[in-house]
């Protein structure tokens, strides 16, 4: 499973970056809104942090089809890298399906049902993101549920679309992500840092560490 981190925040995309764990970047207005620089210098930095092999969705703010297409023409021509965030409406999926004849690739973003899938896939998504965290915010479960029926939608009719699980929330959303298949989930930074974690690893460290203390051996000069 690829893993994308959530943040346009620079210092926490360069952090996770080295960390040598790193498939993609996801940025948002609302994430974009956080940083506090301009949206330009923004864009730069991300891309001087990450590896030509990185996908970096920028989104559009527009929500009419012409505005939506000039707006991924302008990101998508910044870098080759860019992927374009466009919402899950009948002008997004329009405006997907024209896209990807210029070979501009889109993440279809805030995507609730199966039945919004079904049609990102059809429109010929790069990402297909369903928000499975907001789903479970509602009502628990909701979102893993809908995730699987997706990735069921998608496995029946051979789609190429990438599913991308979105609005990670905790550990166990990733866990999840990877146990039925997703193809990639991208997860912020808090998060991130947690999915290393666990108190018998520090406990055993602890433990090696005053038995090798204790034992007076030393490493192979
Ligand atoms: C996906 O690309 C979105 O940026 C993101 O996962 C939104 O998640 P949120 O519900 O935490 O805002």
């Amino acid at each position: 499973m690829q893993l994308f981190i959530d943040s346009a925040d620079p210092n926490e995309i360069k952090t996770a970056w080295d960390w040598g764990i790193i498939d993609g970047v996801t940025t948002n207005p609302s994430l974009a809104s956080k940083v506090g620089k301009p949206y330009p210098e923004i864009i730069q930095e991300i891309l001087g942090i990450v590896d030509e092999n990185t996908s970096v969705s920028l989104e559009v703010i527009a929500t009419d089809y012409e505005g939506m297409l000039e707006q991924a023409r302008k990101l998508a021509s910044i870098d080759e890298r860019v992927v374009v965030k466009l919402p899950c409406t009948t002008a997004g999926l329009q405006a997907t399906k024209e896209l990807g004849k210029e070979g501009i690739l889109v993440n279809m973003t805030l995507v609730f049902s199966p039945a919004q899938a079904l049609l990102a896939a059809k429109a010929g998504a790069f990402y297909i993101s369903p928000f499975v965290g907001r789903l479970d915010d509602i009502e628990e479960h909701s979102g893993d549920d809908t995730l699987e029926e997706i990735l069921t939608i998608m496995d029946n009719y051979d789609f190429e679309s990438a599913v991308l699980y979105s609005s990670v929330r905790d550990v166990a959303h990733v866990q999840h992500a990877a146990r039925v298949g997703a193809d990639a989930a991208t997860v912020p930074f808090d998060v991130l840092g947690k999915l290393v974690q666990h108190s018998l690893t520090d406990a055993g460290l602890t433990k090696f560490l005053a038995d090798w203390e204790a034992s007076g051996l030393s490493l192979p000069a």
